[in-house]
């Protein structure tokens, strides 16, 4: 028994961030952020916007897409770091927002990879009998990050991506899930402050601790190194060769990344879906944005075998294959 993506939807707030907008935030070039990133601009939550708001959007579009009702639900997972509240989980607020009033929810917290992770958990549920799952990436990165540094924040942007996952009626299915952790790399990306190590305080505020800190350069190379493993790794747990792959949907951090990845791997441009120049990094977000946009492209159509790969904080990496 296999469970299936049944529907997949997506929100980006209104408000657009071009990067001549952070020519006029920081010292930086519309021409060193297109060329070392390939982000030309980003969405940017309206003030008052949270990270349940951009998730209960895009969670009713799949559940239309699935021909679903909220009451359809039997859990609600929302991949994020980017919450409306440290405490309670924002899938509850999602939760009531939707109307989902026999779903159990929770979040789930494995930054960039949320949404890979959040989707194993749907598959091994639905594998145990239960009937419908809602997988969202919600994130609203702009909360996080520090308007003043140029090193992270032209990189990401604001967006929500769900997909609904229910058992299988047939070939199609998630064929396999792969994750990984590596702690001893948990430096690379940090939100060092607001966390029990170090609670909120003037301290945290006027270091700016309170904001997303990343080391790019050693970050780069590890995500060329692990988005490399981990495909091999899924491509061979499935006796499947790269030529097989009809789509490849990568967390979308940067585009030099994935061109490496890609020459690595022996996979063409056509091949994969990249959509960050209209949305920087959205983080657990990324993943569920892209593929909601292939589906409704006619990229991604019956019978397609898609492969995701993502990495982030943690370090985590991640990836699943799926025939569509
Ligand atoms: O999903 C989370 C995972 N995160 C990532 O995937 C991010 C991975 N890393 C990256 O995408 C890249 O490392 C960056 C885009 C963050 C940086 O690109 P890079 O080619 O690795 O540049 P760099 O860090 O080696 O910095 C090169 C130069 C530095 O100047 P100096 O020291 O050579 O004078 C930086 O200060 O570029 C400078 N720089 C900038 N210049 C203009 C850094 N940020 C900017 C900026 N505008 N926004």
């Amino acid at each position: 028994m296999k469970a299936c993506i049944a529907g997949t939807g997506s929100y980006a707030p209104a408000r657009v961030l071009t990067n001549a907008d952070l020519e006029r935030m920081v010292a930086t070039s519309d021409e060193w952020i297109r060329e070392r990133t390939g982000i030309r601009e980003r969405r940017i939550a309206a003030i008052g916007e949270a990270c349940s708001d951009l998730a209960v959007q895009a969670g009713k579009r799949a559940l239309t897409a699935a021909g679903l009702a909220a009451t359809d639900l039997d859990m609600i997972l929302v991949a994020t770091c980017t919450g409306d509240y440290p405490l309670p989980a924002t899938a509850c607020l999602v939760q009531h927002q939707l109307g989902a009033t026999k779903a159990a929810a929770c979040d789930l917290s494995a930054a960039c990879c949320g949404f890979v992770y959040a989707l194993s958990v749907a598959d091994a549920y639905v594998k145990n009998g239960m009937r419908h799952v809602l997988v969202i990436g919600s994130e609203v990165m702009s909360a996080i990050t520090d308007w003043t540094d140029r090193n992270t924040c032209v990189l990401f942007g604001d967006g929500a991506g769900a997909v609904v996952v229910r058992a299988s009626d047939g070939e199609r299915g998630i064929l396999s899930t792969h994750l990984r952790s590596d702690g001893a790399l948990c430096e690379l990306i940090m939100v060092p402050g607001g966390g029990s190590r170090t609670p909120p305080s003037e301290k945290v505020l006027a270091e700016r601790l309170q904001y997303i800190k990343m080391k790019g350069n050693e970050t780069f190379k590890v995500a060329v190194r692990t988005l490399e493993e981990i495909a091999r790794a899924t491509l061979s747990a499935n006796g499947l060769r790269v030529e097989d792959l009809d789509l490849y949907v990568p967390h979308q951090a940067n585009v030099r990344i994935l061109k490496a990845v890609m020459e690595r791997l022996g996979l063409p441009i056509e091949k994969v879906l990249l959509n960050l120049d209209r949305y920087g990094n959205t983080s657990a977000a990324s993943i569920p944005i892209a593929l909601d946009e292939a589906v409704r492209e006619g990229r991604i159509k019956d019978g397609s075998l898609v492969m995701l790969g993502a990495f982030g904080a943690g370090l985590t990496w991640a990836s699943a294959v799926i025939r569509w």
